[in-house]
């Protein structure tokens, strides 16, 4: 008996009896439920809500533009967007450890989150998407990964240094609830349904060290992916699928000359919980149109090739 219009009214009067007049700052990531919770916040208490996107370089193609575009012009959402990305890859820079390479991005988020927030300097309350999973997951035994995850996640510490009380509107929510909820109050379907995204972005797509030139060869090639997978249906039919950076070269073949270029891996998996993960069986005519289409499109690789492992043993990202 769960009834949107109702919910949505309830969760209003419950974020304004909360919040009352003060101001709450909220960390955009541009994923499905930092969107719905500000989304949700917004239509309580209009601009008492101020929201912080950090770009860090490691984002998709478009994505910073297209999170300014939904929130800032079409809700009219109050979002500060800060463009870090130079400072983040000067923080990466040679570093090749992937978990090294979390700590580095979720610090530095951390960092420029923090110097941002103290300057909306009478905010009271700090927002976050945290849904219901997360809340059993942090309760419950977990891997150093989960913790890790969710410590990136759901800006872990910020509350206590900032000296912000924690508002957290979809608590009791599933993922289905959540996105149901993004869609009534007025959210683009391709945003609700979107894919997750690792909070390190293509930090861990990329494997070993950044860099701005593997970056832009990346998020091209994983733009032409996702395309097709739209175009052909397929993108609703996987639950996470991206492409991945490999710092390796291969000969190739281009007209009459060899030609020495990196290589983009294709991952997309079919899973309920992310825990374990089938290898998509996507059809060889697609696979053949994205494979040609990357190698003609991406000036710089020349080889694509499909993974086929599922989890376990591997896991869904390759770093
Ligand atoms: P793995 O690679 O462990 O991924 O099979 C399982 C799910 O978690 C996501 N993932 C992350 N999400 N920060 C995140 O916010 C991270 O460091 C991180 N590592 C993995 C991954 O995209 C997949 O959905």
């Amino acid at each position: 008996d769960w009834n949107m219009p109702d919910y949505i009214e309830e969760a209003i009067g419950r974020i304004r009896a909360q919040v009352g007049n003060e101001k709450v700052i909220l960390g955009l990531s541009g994923g499905v439920d930092s969107s719905v919770a500000a989304a949700l916040i917004h239509r309580a208490i209009g601009d008492q809500l101020v929201c912080v996107f950090v770009d860090n370089g490691l984002l998709r193609l478009h994505e910073a533009k297209q999170v300014m575009e939904t929130f800032s012009r079409n809700l009219a959402v109050n979002v500060i967007h800060i463009d870090a990305s130079r400072q983040f890859l000067e923080q990466l820079k040679d570093i090749t450890d992937p978990e090294q390479k979390r700590r580095t991005i979720g610090r530095e988020f951390v960092e420029i989150f923090q110097l941002e927030a103290e300057k909306i300097n009478d905010a009271k309350w700090l927002a976050q998407g945290t849904i219901y999973p997360d809340v059993i997951e942090s309760a419950g035994s977990h891997t150093q990964k989960a913790g890790t995850i969710k410590s990136h996640h759901n800006v872990g510490g910020l509350p206590e240094s900032l000296h912000l009380k924690l508002l957290e509107p979809l608590r009791e929510l599933f993922k289905d609830e959540v996105r149901e909820l993004g869609l009534a109050l007025g959210l683009p379907h391709d945003l609700v349904f979107r894919h997750p995204f690792p909070g390190p972005g293509l930090g861990v797509r990329i494997l070993g060290e950044v860099k701005y030139e593997y970056a832009e060869l990346l998020r091209h090639a994983d733009a032409i992916f996702i395309e097709e997978l739209k175009n052909s249906g397929w993108y609703e039919k996987t639950s996470q699928a991206f492409a991945v950076f490999l710092p390796v070269k291969s000969v190739g073949v281009m007209g009459d000359s060899r030609s020495y270029e990196y290589v983009i891996a294709l991952r997309a998996v079919q899973t309920e919980d992310f825990m374990t993960a089938h290898w998509a069986e996507l059809p060889y005519t697609l696979l053949a149109k994205i494979s040609n289409r990357i190698i003609n499109e991406v000036r710089g690789i020349n080889r694509v090739v499909y993974d086929i492992s599922g989890k376990p043993p591997a896991t869904i990202e390759w770093e």
